[in-house]
């Protein structure tokens, strides 16, 4: 009688569900139920959820499921042809991935509303489309007539596109059985809802719930996902930052401080390197290429003034052309402000204290603001000499050569210490018609570069001494 009574206890548990605590607010999960979340201290958002692979019993992997990992291979055996790539027909896009859209791979697309996502990825599968690969664009938040017309505004190949407006993911996942597409476009993760998972529509456990169960959809039949993701002015919604750790690829798509522009950032990519750009412009027929981004960030004033100086950052795999502004003013009264736009705050305030006790020249007792034109943000030290030059040139009231650049990093002892791919940056510059380079001298080329002269620097007092004598 025990025994029997033991076993059905067994099979009984065997059934349950499993079931997680997440916070409604974060996303933090936790193995019991709390009153606070320990994470972001809120009160009263924990929910229990049951979890996706309950629910995905219902979709059970095809037979080529390629994920399944139970079998031990060499891993010289593993078949390579499996990252297969498709090309979205936008080189800007395809670099940004890593060179296409890896087969069952899940891609967020983050962005504020209005940045342009929608449009991009309409545009991105209606080439797709046009190559005879099925691709599904299931909407949330707009009508398909909303779509049609846009797409007939962008003039797209519209026949090609399965178009389905549905908000529940097991639903989506229902029709995902009966057409098998190729790819996926969910616009956006954050109206999805999961059944199984019981807290109110938008709230992040439901869109981490439903973002899970798409994966695991996408990686047991291979069919590759794009998610978009709003985020909110001032972040409140935690949405894109939980599923950051779900997806493969995270993608950001921002305006720049031309609201024509926009630019396209790799935050995480396990198919390609972070930190790669891609430019676009918006005009009345969607998003365009823009190939030379360079001259995009380069709109320079007519009359030169001081407090400007030109830099080559390395941004992904290329280099791009950025101006650099400083304004150095007296301070009149309290503390002096130290303003850095674009540029890391603490580095503004290394190079301060390097120029001071290695180039003699203090500014204690001034305001500085330093911006980087054109809304993009540095996160490398090559920019070191130009900001360093720009802050003197304003100090000084002096203007800088307009056929200038700067690069090189510098170091606490007042020396300049060279950068990678040196030569790509000069290149560049050269290409869009600079002829003066203030550079460190370990990446001085050993060739001429045609119409570029090289300063070759060592130390900051070198560069201080030729910075209005070039
Ligand atoms: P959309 O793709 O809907 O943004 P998201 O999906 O990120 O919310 O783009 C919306 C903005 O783009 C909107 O402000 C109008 C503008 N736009 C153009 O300027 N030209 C166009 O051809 C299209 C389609 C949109
Ligand atoms: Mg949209």
């Amino acid at each position: 009688m025990l025994k029997i009574r033991l076993i059905q206890r067994i099979l009984s548990m065997s059934k349950k569900t499993k079931t997680a605590f997440v916070c409604d607010q974060c996303g933090a999960d936790y193995p019991r139920w709390n009153g606070q979340c320990a994470s972001c201290g809120e009160w009263n958002t924990i929910k229990e959820i049951r979890l996706a692979p309950a629910a995905l019993e219902k979709h059970p992997p095809s037979s080529g499921y390629a994920g399944n990992h139970s079998e031990v291979k060499r891993l010289s055996d593993v078949n390579l042809s499996q990252a297969e790539r498709i090309s979205s027909g936008i080189s800007e896009f395809d670099r940004v991935l890593g060179g296409g859209i890896v087969r069952g791979s899940v891609v967020l697309i983050g962005g504020a509303p209005g940045a342009g996502k929608s449009t991009l990825l309409l545009q991105a599968i209606a080439n797709i489309a046009a190559r005879d690969i099925s691709v599904l664009y299931v909407s949330g938040e707009e009508s398909l007539q909303q779509i049609a017309e846009r797409a007939n505004r962008l003039k797209l190949p519209a026949d090609k596109i399965f178009m389905l407006a549905e908000t529940s993911v097991e639903r989506i996942c229902d029709v995902l059985n009966d057409i098998a597409p190729q790819m996926l476009v969910i616009d956006s993760i954050q109206v999805m809802y999961a059944p199984h998972c019981e807290s109110a529509a938008g709230s992040v456990s439901q869109v981490r719930e439903s973002a899970s169960y798409l994966t695991q959809y996408a990686k047991q039949h291979n069919v590759s996902i794009f998610m978009v993701g709003h985020v909110t002015k001032d972040h409140s919604l935690a949405g894109p930052m939980t599923l950051s750790h779900i997806v493969d690829t995270q993608v950001m798509l921002a305006s720049t401080d031309d609201a024509r522009y926009r630019v396209l950032r790799a935050d995480k990519n396990r198919f390609g390197s972070v930190g790669e750009l891609g430019f676009f412009a918006m005009d009345g027929a969607g998003l365009k290429e823009v190939k030379n981004p360079s001259a995009m960030f380069l709109n320079r004033a007519e009359t030169p003034s001081s407090g400007s100086v030109v830099t080559v950052l390395w941004e992904g795999t290329r280099p791009l052309l950025v101006e650099i502004q400083a304004l150095v003013t007296d301070c009149q009264y309290g503390n002096p402000r130290r303003l850095a736009v674009g540029l890391d705050q603490n580095r503004l305030a290394m190079l301060l204290a390097v120029l001071s006790r290695h180039g003699g020249l203090s500014t204690a007792s001034d305001e500085i603001y330093a911006n980087v034109v054109g809304g993009i943000r540095v996160s490398e030290t090559s920019s070191d000499l130009a900001i360093v030059a720009c802050i003197v040139s304003s100090l000084r009231n002096k203007v800088v050569s307009q056929e200038a650049f700067f690069f090189g990093e510098l170091g606490l002892n007042g020396e300049i210490r060279p950068v990678a791919n040196g030569h790509a940056r000069l290149n560049d510059a050269a290409k869009h018609g600079f002829k003066k380079a203030v550079i460190p001298k370990a990446n001085a080329p050993k060739n001429v570069i045609p119409g570029l002269t090289i300063y070759g620097v060592t130390t900051l007092m070198e560069m201080l001494d030729i910075l209005f004598e070039i």
